[in-house]
C-alpha cells in the first residue's frame, strides 16, 4: 500500500460484485475507509457497502466530486452514459481524477471520447482487466496506460489492485487486455469447468458426489499453490509427476489424443476474439441501433405471450425493479435470477432463465429474459393465482 494511495480520495461508480472486492481488499488493508466513496443505485448493493464502512450515494455526481481516482465499476453497456454524466459535472473543476475503467471491452479511446471535458481536457485513463478471484483476495489482474498516464498515477493505480490481486501485469499494448481478458479475466471459469468435470467423472467411477468435489477441489487448490510457489516451469511440474507409463501419463496421453492443446487455444483466442467485439460494439454506437430494435421486439414481446398463453400474466419490468420485487419476496435475499448469459447483453437475445422457482405461495414463475442494448430488461412470466 502506496502513501499516496492512503491519503487519496477514491470513488467507485457501481457498487457491485468486482468493486465490492476491490473495496474489501483495501479495507483489509488499511485504507481509510470515509475516503472511499461508491455511487450505486440499487439499495441492497449500496447497503451492503455501507456495512463495509464506506460512503455510499445513489449520485455519480455526488461520489466523483473530491475524488483523486475514480474506478468505474459498471457493466460495459453502462459505462457510456456514466462517463458522459460525469465529464458533463466536471465543467467547472480544476483537476479531474485520475480514471480507471475495469469495464470489459472499452476501449481507451471511447472512454477519452466519452470523458472529454466541454474544454476539450481529458482525464488521464488507466484500463484493467481484474478476475473474480479478487473476491478472495486471490485476484489477477492485468493493466494498460498510455503515454499520457504518469509513473505515480501508475503506481498508485498498481497499489490500488495490489489490494485484491496477486499478480498485476502492465501490458504495454493496449489490444493486449483482451489477451488478458481470455486468460484471466475469464480464466477462472475454465478451472471451474475443468473441476465440474473431473467431479462428474468420479462420481460416474463410483466416488459419492462429496468425495469427488472435495477431492477435486483440494487437487486443484493444491496444484495451483505449487505453480505459484514452485520457481520449476508448469512444464516441468508436470514432468515431475508423470512416470512413464503411470497413471498420469495414460491421462496425459488421453488429453493429448482428444487434442486438448487445441481446445484450450481456441478457448483463449475465442474469449480474446469476443473481448475486442464487444469493444467496438459499445465504442461505435451499434449499440443504440441495436437496442431501438430490440427495444421493439420487447415492447411486442408481452403481447405474443399473452395471446399463446393466455393463462399467464406477463409483467414487463426493469432490471432493478425486478431485482427488488425479487429479493423482497425471497426476504430480500439478494440478487436472484440473474442470467449469466446476459453479462455484456447480447444484442437480439431472448434467453429463457434456466432457473424457476415457486413464489411464497408456491406458485411456479419463470422468467423470460430479453436483452435490450445497451440495457438488459427482464420480463418476468407469472401463472395466475388460481
Ligand atoms: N465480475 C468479473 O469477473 C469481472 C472481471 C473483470 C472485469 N469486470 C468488469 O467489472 C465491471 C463490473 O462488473 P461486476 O461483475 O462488478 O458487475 P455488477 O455486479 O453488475 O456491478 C455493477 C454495478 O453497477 C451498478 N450500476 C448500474 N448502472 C449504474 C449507473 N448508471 N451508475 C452507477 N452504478 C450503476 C449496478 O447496479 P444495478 O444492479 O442496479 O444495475 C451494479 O450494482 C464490468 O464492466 C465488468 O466488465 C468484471
Amino acid at each position: 500500500m502506496t502513501a499516496q494511495l492512503q491519503k487519496s480520495k477514491l470513488a467507485f461508480i457501481g457498487g457491485g460484485n468486482m468493486a465490492a472486492a476491490i473495496i474489501g481488499g483495501l479495507a483489509t488493508k488499511g485504507i481509510d475507509k470515509k475516503n472511499i466513496f461508491v455511487s450505486e443505485p440499487w439499495e441492497v448493493n449500496r447497503n451492503k457497502m455501507s456495512e463495509i464502512g464506506v460512503r455510499t450515494t445513489q449520485s455519480n455526481i455526488e461520489a466523483s466530486q473530491d475524488a483523486d481516482l475514480l474506478v468505474i465499476a459498471v457493466k460495459p453497456q453502462v459505462a457510456k452514459a456514466v462517463c458522459q454524466e460525469l465529464a458533463g459535472a466536471w465543467a467547472q473543476r480544476s483537476t479531474t481524477p485520475l480514471i480507471i475503467s475495469i469495464a470489459a471491452g472499452i476501449t481507451l479511446e471511447s472512454l477519452r471520447g466519452w470523458l472529454k471535458l466541454a474544454d476539450g481536457r481529458v482525464p488521464h485513463i488507466i484500463r484493467v482487466m481484474p478476475n473474480t478471484p479478487a473476491l478472495v483476495g486471490e485476484g489477477a489482474s492485468g493493466l494498460y496506460a498510455d503515454e499520457s498516464v504518469s509513473l505515480s498515477e501508475k503506481d498508485l493505480a498498481a497499489a490500488l489492485l495490489a489490494s485484491v490481486s496477486k499478480a498485476t501485469e502492465w501490458v504495454d499494448r493496449e489490444e493486449h487486455i483482451d489477451v488478458v481478458t481470455g486468460l484471466s479475466g475469464s480464466g477462472p471459469a475454465y478451472f471451474f469447468a475443468m473441476v465440474e468435470h473431473l467431479i462428474e467423472s468420479a462420481t460416474n467411477l463410483g466416488l459419492s458426489k462429496g468425495q469427488a468435489t472435495r477431492l477435486a477441489k483440494q487437487t486443484c487448490l493444491g496444484a495451483g499453490k505449487m505453480l505459484v510457489e514452485s520457481t520449476e516451469e508448469p512444464a516441468q511440474l508436470r514432468r515431475n509427476v508423470t512416470s512413464p507409463n503411470g497413471t498420469t501419463a495414460a491421462a496425459l496421453e488421453s488429453f493429448e489424443a482428444s487434442g486438448l492443446k487445441n481446445i484450450v487455444d481456441k478457448a483463449v483466442k475465442a474469449a480474446t476474439n469476443r473481448g475486442e467485439e464487444l469493444g467496438k460494439t459499445l465504442g461505435q454506437g451499434d449499440g443504440l441501433r441495436a437496442c431501438c430494435l430490440s427495444f421493439s421486439f420487447f415492447i411486442r414481446l408481452p403481447q405474443v405471450l399473452q395471446r399463446y398463453f393466455p393463462l399467464i400474466t406477463v409483467v414487463p419490468t426493469l432490471a432493478r425493479d425486478a431485482y427488488e420485487t425479487v429479493g423482497a419476496e425471497r426476504g430480500g435475499g439478494g440478487r436472484v435470477w440473474v442470467d449469466e448469459h446476459n453479462t455484456y447483453g447480447r444484442v437480439h437475445q431472448l434467453l429463457v432463465s434456466r432457473e424457476s422457482d415457486s413464489d411464497r405461495h408456491g406458485r411456479r414463475r419463470f422468467q423470460l429474459m430479453l436483452a435490450v442494448f445497451p440495457f438488459e430488461q427482464r420480463v418476468f412470466v407469472r401463472p395466475q393465482a388460481s
